[in-house]
């Protein structure tokens, strides 16, 4: 077993920095999508102070950035160096100078007590193995009266479940033992328990929003493209290759019962979870 696959979080960084050149980038734009919508429910005013945490590709970032303007600030973090690199170019090319991105790991937030009017957490929640000493970092860092906006899995598309099905049938069938990518050491509380926890934590007027978008894909390649671009490609990457010929030409088997005129369409919901500290 090599090292990051004897620490999740080096697991965790590894994997993104892998990925971070095509992250979002093929087929439709899902997390600028949904960074776009966060941003807005967040009612984000100029000349904020904005923390993203574990900022990817700049999905809230830079939707954040354009709301603050060039009087306010934003600073996304990340575990993953080559995310963290990929921002900062960007950043750069784009000469956004209130806008930067750092290394570091969200459960150890190296910022002062109510540093900011606004701190977010997308897609990420779930990578944190110690969940309520991650949301009290970010609840200290947030100032009096500030906002906390964070996302969670809120169901997959139905018409794909047989997908994920797929994959744990072939893991099962040729007895692999994938670690989980995900660090944690219990699995993500249900929508309740988590804004429950939030409550607990001290975060006051906890409520929520159902977010839904539909994504069309062009094409099965670019649909199979895609999964090599986020957090679908882990088990796809760690099947050994004549595995995963089956199982791509099973997948695409299947799918076409899928096809639509236009090519296929998967729909993502996520809950997006606001309060103020
Ligand atoms: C699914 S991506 C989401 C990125 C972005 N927020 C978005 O909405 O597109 C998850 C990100 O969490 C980062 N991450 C995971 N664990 C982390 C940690 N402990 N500290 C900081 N970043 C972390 C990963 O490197 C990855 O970039």
């Amino acid at each position: 077993m090599n090292e990051s696959h004897a620490n999740p979080k080096a697991r965790v960084a590894d994997f993104y920095s892998r990925v971070a050149t095509t992250y979002d980038e093929i087929g439709p734009a899902v997390f600028a999508t949904f960074g776009q919508r966060v941003i807005e429910r967040a009612a984000i005013p100029p000349g904020a102070r904005v923390l993203d945490i574990a900022a990817g590709k700049g999905a809230n970032l830079f939707a954040a950035a354009e709301k603050v303007g060039p009087t306010g600030q934003v600073i996304g973090i990340d575990i993953a160096p080559a995310m963290v690199q990929q921002v900062q170019e960007s950043i750069r090319l784009r000469g956004l100078t209130q806008a930067a991105m750092q290394l570091m790991d969200a459960e150890q937030l190296t910022f002062a007590d109510a540093s900011f009017d606004y701190v977010l957490c997308n897609f990420a929640i779930f990578f944190f193995p110690h969940l309520q000493q991650a949301l009290t970092e970010f609840l200290r860092v947030l100032r009096p009266g500030g906002t906390f906006a964070v996302t969670l899995p809120g169901g997959g598309d139905p018409r794909w479940r047989w997908y994920n099905e797929m994959i744990g049938t072939y893991y099962q069938q040729e007895q692999i033992d994938l670690p989980p990518l995900l660090a944690n050491a219990q699995p993500l509380p249900d929508l309740g328990s988590f804004t429950q926890l939030m409550g607990q934590i001290g975060f006051t007027s906890v409520h929520h929003s159902v977010e839904e978008a539909e994504f069309v894909y062009a094409s099965e390649q670019e649909w199979w493209e895609a999964r090599w671009t986020h957090g679908e490609r882990y088990p796809l990457e760690n099947m050994p290759p004549l595995m995963l010929e089956r199982f791509k030409a099973e997948v695409f088997k299947r799918m076409a019962a899928l096809k639509q005129s236009d090519g296929y369409h998967e729909k993502w919901r996520i809950y997006c979870v606001l309060a103020h500290r």
